[in-house]
């Protein structure tokens, strides 16, 4: 979307905010043992608590075969994208965990992801989460009025390239703001100058995935899961941003 009014952006500002809140507080539940499927129980409290909707459950996104079954997406090490939340999962001290989560507020989407370690963050894991972090840092900056999304690519993948990282090239971020899912797509690549002119006032959300392999993907067999195709672990960030004149406000601020 494009807020244009004081009463739109205050609305994603209050949408922003509150999932941040809620997504620090499903992250400090992560530890040896739990279920994934309590972090999405968390998810799901800390989002009603607030006078607030997942954006997730039940939501259909385009070329997804069924509406997705949960308000969280916990996606474990070579696990890449949208992994669902199961009482049969146990995570285990050294993995890698990326938790996604989405929420509106009065009809005001935002979305937000971060990846974290249970108890111990490996050197490789360390080094794979500080250049998706960077890659994100990177995208946020060529986020302003005037410059192109392809800029937006551009600069991520840059940061790939120099860490050595594999992209997954078909996924990426998104505008945001009356939907979970809005045009356009922001591919995690460039060219620079590419793509749909960036505006004052578009919302989007920007999310880099890093793995440590090629980047090819594949989709599991419950038709939501993607994982690396070489096993190697993934890793991503997400915030969502309002573009302001000459830069661009964090609305997701953890
Ligand atoms: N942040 C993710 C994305 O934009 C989460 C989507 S979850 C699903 O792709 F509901 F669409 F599955
Ligand atoms: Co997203």
């Amino acid at each position: 979307m494009i807020a244009k009014t004081k009463e739109e952006i205050e609305n994603l500002r209050t949408s922003g905010r509150m999932l941040a809140e809620v997504l620090k507080e499903v992250a400090l539940l992560v530890k040896p043992g739990v279920t994934t499927a309590t972090l999405d129980l968390a998810a799901q409290a800390g989002i009603e608590s607030r006078g607030c909707k997942s954006a997730f459950f039940g939501y259909t996104p385009e070329g997804a075969p069924h509406p997705y079954p949960a308000t969280l997406c916990v996606t474990v090490n070579d696990e890449v994208v949208h992994g669902i939340p199961s009482e049969s999962r146990l995570l285990k001290e050294g993995d890698l965990v990326m938790l996604d989560l989405g929420l509106s507020y009065n009809g005001y989407f935002t979305d937000a992801a971060i990846t974290v370690c249970v108890r111990t963050c490996d050197e490789a894991a360390k080094r794979l989460m500080e250049a998706t972090r960077k890659a994100l840092d990177a995208g946020i900056k060529e986020a302003r009025a005037g410059n192109r999304i392809g800029d937006i690519g551009a600069a991520i993948e840059a940061v790939a390239k120099e860490y050595g990282y594999g992209l997954a090239e078909d996924l990426g971020g998104h505008a945001i703001g009356k939907k979970p899912h809005e045009k356009p797509f922001i591919a995690n690549i460039g060219p620079k100058g590419s793509g749909e002119k960036i505006v004052e006032g578009m919302v989007l959300a920007l999310e880099p995935i890093f793995t440590e392999g090629n980047g090819k993907i594949i989709l599991d067999s419950d038709e939501w899961t993607y994982r690396t195709e070489d096993g190697s672990r993934s890793v991503e960030f997400e915030k969502t941003i309002l573009v302001t004149k000459d830069t661009a406000e964090i609305l997701t601020v953890l």
